[in-house]
């Protein structure tokens, strides 16, 4: 069963209306920090017994902690120092009643609870782990720690570094982590002291079957694992989680990836790699990913439980009827009935009867039921073999088709009209027959001229309704703004809840104005997927 949360006060709800209704009451309610409060109280309660001081602990930030209730007499220059000294970014150009909300006792918690744990209390319960975010994105790695830490107050995590190069991530990781983080590529990252973990999503164009797949041959991106390598050399972290694409397993037979693991091996890590898909754990996103999960100690053995399955219905936001998709594309949509929108294709591509094409909506105006046909048939015949060798060409699907081909599978008086009005209304384009030359498609002109659906996928508005009872498809950069919902009355993107729901974040996540959602969730990992890796990773297994 879904199960909806309110990050600020905990309460759980197994009705999306009754937790709807909380989220919109008119009186916010309280974050309940009973769980940090006991975890501050346990640390201290450890470091007293064993002694252990903070030696970074000056004794002006002692007094500053006694008089913490009395910033509001401060000046603005004083707190700015209090921000310096707490280690608090994010105060530059604040006024002070914006740097007095820095300094709440909610961000205190958290910056006093990164100062006071000293690294690995021993004889104790409380297990510190510091980590890196590498490749950070918009925290997918931090959020997935951060449940993991809530659900289990024992471990407590403290990131020591984050870097990522591309704006809009950092603007949307620093307005929702409250820091002031400076783009850092990986590549400059050199000699950082001993931490606990490495995480990092590294850029996956280089093996997605989206890109041109050259894997570790890539200069630039490909290489980034070797900065990863170089990090873990000279760290030596105990633990590294990293994730891909699932098409790193498979690219040069499996031997980019296997490439990786030998390399970290060298290096001293034991490593299990896991396919995770975010469906198995409860997302309502059809999402495969590969992990590489490092441990020096040990050969790590991690095994994600499965959580009962979720789909569109369950994360969908009814309350949101607004669209931009244009009123025009809209109406021609619409006419057709609810059972022949939701879970159809928008392209004019083989699928059959999953598909929504162009003629079926009347996309470029109104057209006889015999060109429909007609456009039904061309559409299939384009792909068959038989055409290629006729024309002694390579076979590519979708080879262009000539007045005499078509007259030979359909022949009517008019055929030649019919064609012509296609062509005249953008249904059909005309093409030569392209065959590889210099290995480039090239369009070969002592060929007759041929007619070929002119819509691919692409030019629709939208590629795709999704289904009530199914997962939506994987979200990524480039095509996660053309999946559609219908709801009440319209059919519109995917909002901003939506995203979130479908990759796991928490409610309270919020996007700053004017980032590209779909670029920065389209290349997230899943929070909760990261959290079920240290559940089996870290806790003692039963
Ligand atoms: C696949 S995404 C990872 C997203 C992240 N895991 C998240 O949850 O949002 C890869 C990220 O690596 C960043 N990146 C690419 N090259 C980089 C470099 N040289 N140094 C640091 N970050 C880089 C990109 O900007 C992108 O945000």
């Amino acid at each position: 069963m879904v199960k909806y949360s309110c990050e600020t006060c905990q309460k759980t709800f197994t009705q999306k209306g009754h937790f709807e209704k909380h989220m919109s009451r008119k009186r916010p309610c309280k974050k309940d920090n009973t769980i940090e409060v006991l975890v501050e109280q346990k640390v201290k309660e450890v470091l007293s017994k064993t002694n252990i001081v903070d030696k970074n602990e000056s004794s002006t930030n002692q007094d500053m902690k006694l008089n913490q209730m009395d910033y509001t007499k401060k000046t603005r220059e004083e707190l700015i120092a209090i921000c310096k000294e707490k280690g608090i970014k994010g105060y530059s150009n604040k006024k002070k009643k914006d740097i007095l909300e820095l300094l709440s006792p909610i961000n205190n918690t958290i910056v006093e609870k990164k100062k006071d744990i000293l690294s690995p209390v021993n004889n104790t319960n409380i297990k510190k782990f510091t980590y890196i975010d590498l490749f950070a994105g918009i925290g997918g790695f931090r959020y997935g720690i951060n449940a993991f830490q809530s659900s289990h107050p024992q471990y407590i995590f403290e990131c020591v570094k984050t870097a990522d190069i591309k704006k809009d991530a950092l603007k949307t990781y620093n307005y929702n982590f409250k820091e002031d983080n400076k783009a850092c590529d990986v590549h400059t990252i050199k000699n950082l002291p001993y931490f606990d973990i490495l995480c990092g999503g590294f850029p996956c164009q280089p093996f997605s079957s989206a890109g041109k797949q050259q894997g570790l041959d890539d200069k630039g991106r490909g290489n980034l694992i070797y900065e990863v390598l170089r990090i873990c050399k000279e760290s030596k972290p105990e633990y590294i989680i990293l994730e891909n694409v699932s098409n790193i397993e498979t690219i040069n037979n499996g031997e980019v990836l296997k490439t990786i693991v030998k390399e970290f091996q060298t290096i001293g890590y034991h490593i299990d790699c896991i396919p995770v898909n975010s469906a198995q754990i409860g997302l309502a996103q059809d999402r495969k990913r590969i992990f590489i999960i490092g441990c020096k100690s040990k050969q790590p053995k991690v095994i994600v439980s499965k959580k009962n399955p979720v789909t569109i219905k369950d994360i969908i936001d009814l309350t949101d009827e607004t669209t931009n998709l244009s009123e025009n594309f809209l109406r021609k949509l619409l006419v057709l009935p609810t059972e022949q929108l939701i879970g159809k294709s928008i392209k004019d591509k083989r699928g059959g009867d999953s598909n929504i094409h162009s003629w079926d909506i009347d996309f470029h105006g109104k057209i006889s039921e015999r060109k429909k046909i007609l456009l039904s048939t061309i559409l299939l015949e384009r792909r068959k073999k038989k055409w290629a060798a006729e024309k002694k060409i390579k076979w590519m699907d979708g080879i262009p088709l000539s007045f005499m081909d078509i007259k030979t599978f359909l022949d009517y008086e008019g055929l030649q009209e019919d064609l012509d009005d296609l062509v005249d209304k953008k249904y059909l384009s005309m093409e030569y027959p392209k065959d590889i030359v210099d290995g480039k498609r090239t369009p070969i002109e002592k060929l007759p001229i041929g007619y070929n659906i002119s819509k691919g996928k692409l030019s629709f508005p939208i590629s795709k309704i999704l289904h009530p009872s199914q997962l939506c498809p994987t979200l990524t950069a480039t095509d996660s703004s053309k999946l559609a919902v219908l709801v009440g009355k319209t059919i519109r993107q995917l909002n901003e809840k939506e995203l979130k729901r479908l990759c796991g974040f928490p409610e309270q996540f919020s996007l700053p104005h004017g980032v590209n959602k779909y670029d920065l969730f389209g290349n997230m990992v899943c929070p909760p997927v990261v959290t079920a890796i240290l559940e089996t990773l870290l806790l003692p297994s039963v």
